[in-house]
């Protein structure tokens, strides 16, 4: 059985996680529920950030909020030393609201609003990565009417794709995202910005792709990224001061993933960019990267209760949970796998395959096909591993169903850092139907 991080079988025979008892969780503040084992949190965000120390190398890791984004999450990465990458104008907002240094806030988007982009503008905001020509015009017009000045990326789209363990070059790249390299259009946006005198180019921005576990497709976009920026700085005098080479370092959900750490991915991206930075007499610029799922991945797990159970003869037996596709819809989204444990009898056996079912009135709600657990009963507590990057982020209220809380654990403490949902805010949006029938 792997345990991630804090995660251990404590005297009790139960599943503890940052030195708290799972069944002192789930009674304390309800199922399903999702615990982030924040020295976890702690130690991915040291190790991306030694390896480019240990290189001597100005850098930033900007946390991909998107992953998991709560005031408290914001606080842990600003306490981390952390930048962040926020894609919207509410993940702006709770990073504002958590007192995040808005000059180390970077902002995303293929298709930002005139309002998200004003608000960035008004909060000073580290830098806009630019997504496409609408955004520039919007943005040179709002520094106008305001006077404001902003640093900027340019988001490319290098041809590079990545899929956990293969990575696809393309010529044309279709996606929504970004300027494209390779068809002249990221040399349109560069005459477009260079001549404002409101934003300042500042590098270039790519994220080839997610659940990345090999090296290769980082070396290969920055290897394509440097034969255009030799191409620029002949063409335009454009020198490059930051390359951002995104986030999608792999975590391990199952046995099958078998991801690098950290600071082998850092390392290579390093090694890379030194020696193109080499090959092309460039001096080295800063190096920037966003990990989102692999700050936070497997730093969450998700307890649930066991309910209702049902036997199909000869085929499969059914175990729901309390939760589902409204806490976690990867599974029913990507087909995305996970481990579980039954966190109240750790110590007993694990040998009888049962499938765990959400609660959601969808077939497609099934959270683990055909996992050994020991034999199941209601009110087991089941601990879901891995659920700490797009669970809560991606959660819903499907069914109407009201999102789970969230609890912090470190050192033996918990900390309630999301409120569970009530009935009453499920409702408190609505307005009554003004029926014209006369009472
Ligand atoms: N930077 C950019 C520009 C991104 O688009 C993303 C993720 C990241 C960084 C962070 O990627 P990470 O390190 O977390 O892989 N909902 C999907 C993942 C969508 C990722 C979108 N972009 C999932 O649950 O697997």
């Amino acid at each position: 059985m792997f345990l991630h991080g804090t995660c251990r079988q404590n005297q009790h025979g139960h599943l503890e996680i940052g030195g708290v008892d799972a069944l002192y969780l789930a009674e304390n503040y309800g199922t399903p529920l999702y615990v982030y084992d924040v020295a976890l949190i702690r130690e991915r965000a040291k190790s991306f950030q030694q390896a480019f120390t240990a290189a001597g190398l100005r850098a930033q890791v900007a946390y991909a909020s998107k992953a998991f984004s709560s005031v408290a999450m914001i606080q842990l990465a600003q306490e981390e030393g952390l930048s962040l990458d926020v894609v919207s104008g509410g993940e702006l907002y709770t990073a504002i609201s958590a007192g995040f240094p808005a000059e180390r806030i970077h902002f995303h988007g293929n298709n930002k609003s005139r309002e998200e982009l004003q608000m960035a503008l008004e909060y000073h905001i580290g830098c806009i990565v630019v997504d496409n020509f609408y955004e520039i015009s919007l943005i040179e017009e709002l520094c106008k009417e305001s006077g404001y000045t902003v640093d900027v990326l340019l988001r490319i789209t290098p041809g590079v794709e990545a899929h956990t363990h293969d990575y696809i070059t393309t010529g044309q790249e279709d996606s929504k995202f970004g300027f494209d390299l390779n068809n002249g259009q990221t040399e349109r946006a560069i005459e477009q910005i260079l001549p404002s005198n409101h934003i300042r180019l500042l590098g270039v921005h790519c994220h080839i792709g997610s659940q990345i576990f090999d090296t290769a497709g980082f070396v290969l976009a920055a290897e394509k990224i440097f034969t255009k920026l030799d191409e620029w700085r002949e063409s335009y005098s454009f020198i490059s001061k930051v390359l951002n080479l995104g986030g999608g370092f792999g975590i391990r959900y199952t046995e099958e993933d078998e991801p690098l750490p950290a600071t082998v991915y850092v390392e290579k991206i390093i090694e890379a960019v030194k020696a193109n930075a080499e090959r092309y007499s460039f001096s080295i610029p800063e190096i920037w990267i966003e990990p989102g799922r692999s700050l936070v991945g497997d730093a969450g797990t998700t307890l649930y209760t066991v309910g209702a159970q049902k036997e199909v003869p000869g085929t499969r037996r059914y175990a729901a949970v309390d939760g589902g596709m409204s806490d976690n819809i990867r599974p029913a989204l990507y087909q995305a796998k996970y481990e579980a444990i039954s966190a109240n009898r750790i110590e007993e056996e694990h040998n009888t395959t049962v499938s765990i079912a959400g609660k959601c009135c969808e077939s497609g709600d099934m959270l683990i096909w055909d996992i050994d657990l020991p034999e199941v009963k209601a009110g087991d507590l089941l601990a879901v591993f891995c659920t700490g990057a797009y669970g809560y982020s991606m959660a819903n209220n499907y069914n109407r169903i009201p999102r789970p809380a969230v609890v912090f654990v470190e050192d033996g403490e918990a900390h309630l850092v999301i409120k569970r949902e009530t009935y009453e805010d499920i409702v408190k949006l609505d307005l009554p139907f003004k029926t014209k029938v006369k009472q």
